[in-house]
């Protein structure tokens, strides 16, 4: 199978988790993509009530299209559960997130979820965070002065570009990815970033998962 019949699976196999009356925080990418047309087509056919709480407009203009009912966080009292794609979750079940630039609107509908389940192809298991290069959502003032902090620590920044545009996140910020190889400490690593000025936010989400869906070829594996 390849790796998009297995984002597939998972997309569709995590629906079941989404029940008539819930408020549901909808990720963002490839795999997430899957989820919210499962679930557009549960919504039709099940005639269930749902609010989803969408993590970038790509999501948002999906749901919407689908008939799935969207509000803004702010507008909602509580979400249920948050189901979102990862970009590399290891044996502990922390996890890289923002390979698509929406970590800080994912970050936080997380942290306001009271479950949260990532979906998953098996390419995205690994024993050490890092082998994906970290994003991190930076203020554009100073952003020159931050990238050379960050070499000088070793951590390897690029910009994330457009041709010679800086890609803008939804909040208009710039993205920097640190290459790190392996990241045997990502705590630490998470208080080092939450420590520096101009980092908005980092993709590192640690100790966010209730569960997993990995997709593999014999079929989708749910860890808790
Ligand atoms: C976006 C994300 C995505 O969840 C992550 O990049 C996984 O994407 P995909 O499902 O397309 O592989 O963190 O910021």
């Amino acid at each position: 199978m390849n790796q998009d019949a297995l984002k597939k699976m998972v997309g569709q196999e995590a629906v079941k988790y989404i029940h008539d009356g819930m408020v549901v925080g909808l990720g963002t990418g490839s795999t997430v993509k899957y989820l919210v047309e499962a679930l557009g087509k549960k919504v039709k056919k099940d005639k269930i009530h749902i609010v989803g709480v969408p993590t970038s407009h790509r999501t948002a203009e999906r749901a919407r299209r689908l008939g799935i009912k969207i509000k803004n966080i702010n507008d909602v009292d509580h979400i249920d559960l948050t189901i979102d794609g990862a970009d590399q979750i290891d044996r502990n079940f922390q996890g890289i997130k923002g390979g698509g630039i929406a970590h800080l609107i994912e970050k936080i509908v997380a942290i306001n979820s009271k479950k949260n389940i990532w979906i998953v192809d098996e390419s995205k298991m690994t024993k050490y965070l890092g082998s994906f290069p970290l994003p991190l959502e930076v203020i554009p003032y100073g952003s020159t002065q931050l990238f050379r902090r960050l070499a000088k620590m070793d951590f390897h920044p690029t910009f994330r570009m457009n041709g010679d545009q800086h890609v803008l996140t939804h909040s208009n910020n710039y993205i920097i990815d640190l290459h790190l190889g392996k990241i045997k400490h990502p705590h630490k690593l998470s208080r080092k970033l939450d420590d520096m000025t101009g980092i908005v936010e980092h993709g590192l989400f640690l100790d966010i998962v209730n569960m997993v869906i990995v997709g593999y070829d014999n079929g989708p594996k749910t860890i808790k």
